[in-house]
């Protein structure tokens, strides 16, 4: 039977950094994944360009029963000191959009830096082999694997969640965490594409495809970004945004012309543009095809001159208030992340450990403590796993 100090589940971003910081403080670490290669999502992310970080990462970014518990060990490594990393590193990047970082290149790069980090403090790392059972022993944790068994002093679960079933993804984190008496905070998928029921669908189906800048509320959160119909109902970053805050049976307001009174603009374009087509003038604002749906959904006149008071607020309602109910999402299917998991309230904030299990750590996406788009997630994997790897 192998031993060692530390056995990592799942070799994601969260396991990896946690893993290296450990084995920089000379402890013996395994990092265990059943998955024939590590990071594999880190490989998929952002377009395959990894949008590693966000500049702005603040705990106002992360959604969690107890919104402080992020708090500590964002603080302790920030986006500032990954950013460090990549450029020591030698890795291009550039900002996008909204303080998002993306490598120049590939996330095969961030990949090789950490598991070059790995390799130079000395971690162990075992591709292809299942957990098939936990035991806690007076000295830790006996870990029955596919083939042969391990013990350990520290074990940190770092196996995400169960977003992309097809890469891998099981709810193994969380029926570790019950097995040991951890709570759980209800799953969700998040930052998932919305869907609609089949007669709004079939009324959108001009629309699949078209996109468009948007304002998106439910209730009191909003993100501006940019909206996409699909042949499913709605995706685009402004919708996987708000599925974090949606809850079924909601309805999202869309507003797709943010900045611009559509009703003003039209009422103003009677007086003055008068011979000019209607979509002539809301297409200056509007997708032309969006343009074209709402016109007609609005019984509009053919010309700007002949608008009819009430066709005006109509068009502008279904344009800068659009109110929608979607029925519900895509699911883990394609979801970016999974909203909720092990309860905060067991763990402490500034290691990562159970509080009630000595030795156990939760750190990642298995944790509940979920980023918005843009690079969050991510670091929230760094700093959960930077913390942890202090002191497992
Ligand atoms: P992660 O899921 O990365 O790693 C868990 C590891 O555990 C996996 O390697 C898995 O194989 C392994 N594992 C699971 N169960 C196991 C078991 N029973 N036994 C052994 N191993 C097991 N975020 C962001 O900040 N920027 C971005 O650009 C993107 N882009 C993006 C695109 C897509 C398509 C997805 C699905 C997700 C993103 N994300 C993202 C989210 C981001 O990928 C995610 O939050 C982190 O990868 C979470 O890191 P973890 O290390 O916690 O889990």
């Amino acid at each position: 039977m192998d031993f060692f100090d530390v056995v990592v589940i799942g070799a994601g971003a969260a396991g990896m950094m946690c893993a290296i910081e450990a084995g920089k403080r000379g402890r013996r670490v395994l990092v265990i994944d059943h998955a024939a290669a590590p990071g594999e999502k880190i490989r998929i992310s952002g377009g395959g360009r990894c949008n590693f970080t966000n500049v702005n990462a603040a705990p106002a970014n992360f959604i969690s029963a107890n919104p402080h518990f992020c708090i500590s060990a964002l603080r302790r490594y920030t986006a500032r000191d990954f950013i460090a990393w990549v450029e020591r590193t030698g890795i291009a990047y550039h900002e996008k959009t909204l303080g998002q970082l993306f490598c120049d290149g590939s996330a095969n790069e961030i990949i090789a830096m950490l598991t070059g980090a790995m390799r130079q403090a000395g971690v162990e790392l075992r591709l292809k082999t299942s957990v098939e059972a936990v035991a806690k022993t007076d000295e830790g944790f006996r870990l029955t694997l596919g083939q042969g068994a391990v013990t350990c002093e520290s074990l940190v679960v770092a196996s995400g969640g169960k977003s992309i079933p097809k890469m891998g993804a099981t709810g193994f984190g969380y029926d570790l965490a019950r097995q040991f008496g951890l709570p759980i905070v209800e799953t969700r998928p998040a930052l998932v594409p919305l869907t609609f029921e089949v007669g709004m669908l079939e009324r959108l189906k001009p629309l699949a495809g078209v996109s468009t800048d948007a304002v998106v509320s439910s209730g009191k959160t909003r993100f501006a970004e940019a909206m996409l119909f699909t042949h499913r109902g709605l995706s685009g970053p402004a919708i996987l945004q708000i599925s974090s805050y949606w809850r079924e049976g909601q309805a999202i307001t869309v507003d797709m012309a943010p900045g611009v009174d559509i009703a003003a603009t039209l009422k103003a374009a009677r007086q003055t543009r008068g011979k000019q087509a209607a979509i002539t003038v809301l297409a200056e604002h509007l997708p032309r095809r969006l343009a074209q749906l709402v016109l007609e959904e609005a019984a509009a006149a053919a010309n700007a001159g002949d608008l009819s008071d009430k066709a005006i607020s109509r068009i502008g309602a279904a344009v800068n208030a659009w109110t929608v109910k979607p029925v519900g999402s895509e699911g883990y299917r394609t979801a970016e992340v999974t909203l909720g998991g092990v309860d905060t309230n067991a763990l402490d904030s500034k290691t990562m450990q159970a509080k009630a299990v000595p030795g156990l750590y939760f750190i990642g996406e298995v944790v509940d403590v979920t980023g918005w788009l843009g690079g969050y997630n991510f670091q929230w994997a760094w700093s959960s796993g930077w913390v942890a790897g202090q002191t497992v």
